[in-house]
């Protein structure tokens, strides 16, 4: 398979915030940025791929400050990555306040995109043709947040079959709950 530049399938959505999408406290639903975050990443890496992809996993969203109503948000999505059937692309979400016209970064994910034949099954990427050091160093820290993720994946999976409820119960204390066990 021919290897394509990341930026032959970048992909950027641009939306304004209109007054339906806002939450219960006037800000913007997190959901509506899941959601246009999915539909970039989509077709981000469909564009790579040439066949479509679905959504497996998700790194980290934090919405670390709010989008207001009358935002335009802009989402750039970029392959980061390339697997055998699998896409990390790199999404970056940036809201523009078009009054003021101030402009803050709002987060940065990570969507791991799986790319499908026409019967369903996992289908092969073609691999990424890296050219600038930047693209080096995010291929690279893709590998280092995947191989982050199994490790955690691994840890919990162990600790889950050494947890001794009695034994562990007490630490719980320092926590904010309170155990009255009623079974
Ligand atoms: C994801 C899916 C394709 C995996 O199918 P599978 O038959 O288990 O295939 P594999 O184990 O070969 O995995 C395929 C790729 O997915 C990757 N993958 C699987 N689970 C993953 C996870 N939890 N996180 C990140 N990548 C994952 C594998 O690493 C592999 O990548 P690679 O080929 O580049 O090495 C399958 O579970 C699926 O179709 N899930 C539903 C996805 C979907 O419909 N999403 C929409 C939201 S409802």
């Amino acid at each position: 398979m021919q290897a394509r530049k990341p930026k032959d399938s970048d992909t950027t959505i641009t939306e304004l915030m209109i007054p339906s999408y806002a939450n219960f406290g006037g800000k913007i639903h997190g959901g509506i940025l899941l959601s246009l975050m999915d539909k970039v990443a989509y077709a981000c890496a469909t564009k790579h791929a040439g066949n479509y992809c679905v959504t497996v996993s998700v790194d980290t969203v934090d919405f670390l400050q709010p989008v207001e109503v009358g935002d335009l948000v802009s989402l750039m999505a970029r392959v980061n990555y390339a697997g055998n059937t699998s896409l990390v692309i790199g999404i970056k979400v940036i809201t523009e306040n078009v009054k003021k016209k101030t402009v803050k970064h709002t987060n940065t994910s990570y969507f791991t995109m799986v790319a499908k034949s026409d019967n369903d099954k996992p289908a092969r990427v073609p691999p990424l043709l890296l050219t600038t050091q930047e693209e080096i160093r995010r291929f690279a820290e893709s590998i280092l947040r995947k191989e982050l993720k199994d490790y955690h994946r691994k840890a919990m999976r162990e600790n889950k079959d050494t947890f001794n409820l009695k034994e562990q119960t007490h630490e719980l204390a320092k926590y904010n709950c309170v155990i009255r066990v009623e079974e």
